[in-house]
């Protein structure tokens, strides 16, 4: 009956997952990495599809191929027999088969482990969508819920010198998540960032932010230090290009320091870096960082003190070939593409993107506005939802803290304006605003469309007004946006964060004919020569560079795919409202 009972057990387990919610990354249990001396666990893995859950109602994970007296069991998988998957990667990409499966897969590999003098091992994985549960050597080593943040975890004492890892990712969308199952994007699956081993001594500098002190002097740098333990200890901070060398006194693990520089300030045409190097105790990290101050003042938006329009376009982390585990050559591409495009800004939407965009935007020099998936109908009832997105909230901040060219944290997108939406929204804004350094807090905001105004509770909590109109599109009537703007008389300035149209590539026909190269272009000739004169609306960012993947856009225009990009979905072909957009910018860049 032991044994029945036993074998048994696991299939009437309906509360399964319960087991695996302790232990959870956050925004807490971060690592400054940056510099840092690493190994990739990259390459491939031995992978299974694994539609009900068995590995984790099974435990495959403890590879228990024997019983307690030792007959051999029936086990349901076999780790190294399995095919390989090449990770990172989006699994909907890898193999047609797999294009449109949601779920959860089961990834595993053996790895060595020889100490070269660290104290400490910490796992990074650089994303993972949606739901993560890692497991080495047989322990459960903790989970992680949010598709598009890095999470680490102290291995250290589960590791050994050869190792089995498993880690299963559920890519199921659910209401109570962040974004919800009804999202305008491809919810693509997998490790589809960096899997990575950390090397730490035992008090390392688990935070590391430094930034222009926003007092409009350009000439003073903000330094603030945590190390993983409540130590007192002195640090050492150095960026030798400006001549600095700098103690900061830590207490009780914390330190800061306010010191006069002079540094070049980072902007789109002067995207100036400095290395800046940090040791304390036994740790050292490193860091590019440019220094520069955004703020908005009496309307203006100021970059190092200078009014600015942001010539902006939204672009999704969207590859036909990757999905959403774009190469470094493609994000340069992206980057390449709005600049040739006459943007300094790019709307990153509507998730975190990989921590290199931020990095090759600091190194190639475009502005960016940062975005978590708060989208549409969020559960704003539910305290875990909150805390969902808070947590993806705070681990952008914190991944992104040193990058100059963030300057908007976003906290949400086209969210109607209901009385829990604003009290969950409102809290985060504010949390943006405690906790994300010299940026601008905002949102992507509706019109409220029965009135014709931009009016929405929210953008008392924001500094600049992002607002979604789609007048030619959505609202057929082009007269409704010249009275939008009459009607509306914002105190802060305004983005107009998407207006656009779906073109498919290469197909003709009138202005009117929806769906063709000429109606996206009318809309665009439409909304510019609009929005120009507009004295509050200090930039836009329409929707969008370039065509994705989207299951809801199922049209003979369509195809699976959202056609408003000003290019096609493999950036090949230009749509004549792409020269229309670039004329306006190159105007407005004179
Ligand atoms: C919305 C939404 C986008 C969507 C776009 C569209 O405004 O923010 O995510 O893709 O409109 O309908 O194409």
């Amino acid at each position: 009956m032991e044994k029945v009972k036993k074998y048994m057990s696991d299939i009437h387990l309906e509360d399964y997952t319960k087991q695996y919610e302790e232990k959870q990354a956050s925004a807490d249990t971060m690592v400054f990495d940056a510099g840092r001396k690493r190994d990739l666990l990259n390459g491939e893995w031995q992978y299974a599809v694994d539609q009900y859950d068995t590995c984790l109602r099974q435990k495959w994970y403890q590879e228990r191929y024997f019983d307690e007296n030792g007959y051999s069991l029936p086990v349901d998988y076999s780790f190294d027999q399995w095919p390989v998957m090449h990770l990172p990667c989006c699994w909907n990409t890898v193999e047609e088969k797999f294009l449109l499966y949601e779920g959860s897969m089961v990834f595993t590999r053996k790895f060595s482990y020889r100490n070269s003098g660290e104290a400490k091992v910490v796992l990074k994985v650089g994303a993972a969508n949606y739901l993560c549960r890692v497991f080495l050597n047989g322990s459960y080593v903790g989970m992680h819920r949010g598709g598009s943040t890095p999470f680490y975890f102290d291995i250290t004492d589960v590791l050994a010198a050869e190792n089995r890892i498993v880690i299963v990712v559920d890519s199921t969308r659910r209401a109570e998540q962040v974004p919800t199952e009804n999202t305008d994007w491809f919810n693509y699956g997998g490790l589809y960032r960096d899997i990575e081993l950390l090397y730490l001594p035992d008090v390392f500098i688990r935070d590391f932010k430094i930034g222009l002190s926003a007092d409009g002097t350009y000439g003073r740098i903000e330094a603030r230090l945590t190390l993983s333990k409540p130590v007192s200890a002195t640090a050492l901070l150095s960026i030798e290009e400006l001549g600095i060398k700098e103690q900061i006194a830590i207490t009780d693990g914390t330190g800061s320091l306010l010191l006069e520089a002079q540094p070049e300030l980072w902007s789109p045409q002067t995207p100036k870096l400095y290395r800046v190097e940090v040791t304390c105790m036994e740790d050292h990290v490193e860091d590019r960082v440019g220094f520069r101050e955004i703020k908005v003042e009496q309307g203006e938006i100021l970059l190092n003190g200078k009014p600015l329009y942001l010539r902006g376009i939204s672009c999704h982390e969207d590859s036909v070939e990757n999905g959403k585990a774009l190469t470094d050559r493609e994000r340069t591409e992206n980057i390449r593409l709005a600049k040739e495009l006459g943007c300094n800004f790019m709307r990153i939407a509507h998730y975190p993107h990989s921590e290199r965009m931020a990095k090759l935007a600091d190194e190639l020099g475009i502005l960016l506005w940062e975005e978590i998936p708060v989208y549409w109908a969020i559960r704003f009832e539910r305290e875990a939802t909150y805390e969902d997105a808070e947590n993806q909230l705070r681990e952008l901040m914190i991944r992104d803290w040193n990058r100059a060219s963030v300057i908007v944290w976003s906290v949400g997108n086209e969210n109607a304006d209901t009385d829990e939406r604003l009290q969950f929204m409102s809290r985060l804004a504010q949390c943006a605003r405690a906790e994300g350094g010299n940026r601008l807090v905002s949102a992507a905001c509706l019109v409220n469309s029965e009135r014709n105004i931009i009016v929405d509770r929210l953008t008392d909590y924001l500094d600049v007004i992002g607002l979604n109109e789609y007048c030619g599109w959505y609202t057929p009537d082009f007269e409704k946006l010249p009275q939008l703007l009459a009607n509306s008389r914002p105190e802060k300035p305004v983005v107009i964060t998407e207006f656009g149209a779906d073109a498919l590539p290469g197909h003709h026909g009138t202005g009117s004919d929806k769906g063709t190269e000429e109606c996206q272009a009318y809309v665009y000739e439409r909304q510019i020569e609009t929005l120009r004169d507009i004295d509050y609306v200090k930039g836009m960012t329409p929707w969008i560079l370039y065509d994705f993947r989207c299951p809801r856009r199922t049209s003979f225009i369509q195809g699976y795919y959202n056609r408003k990009g000003l290019l096609s979905a493999d950036k090949e072909h230009k749509k004549m409202a792409y020269e229309i957009l670039q004329a306006f910018y190159r105007e407005m860049e004179r």
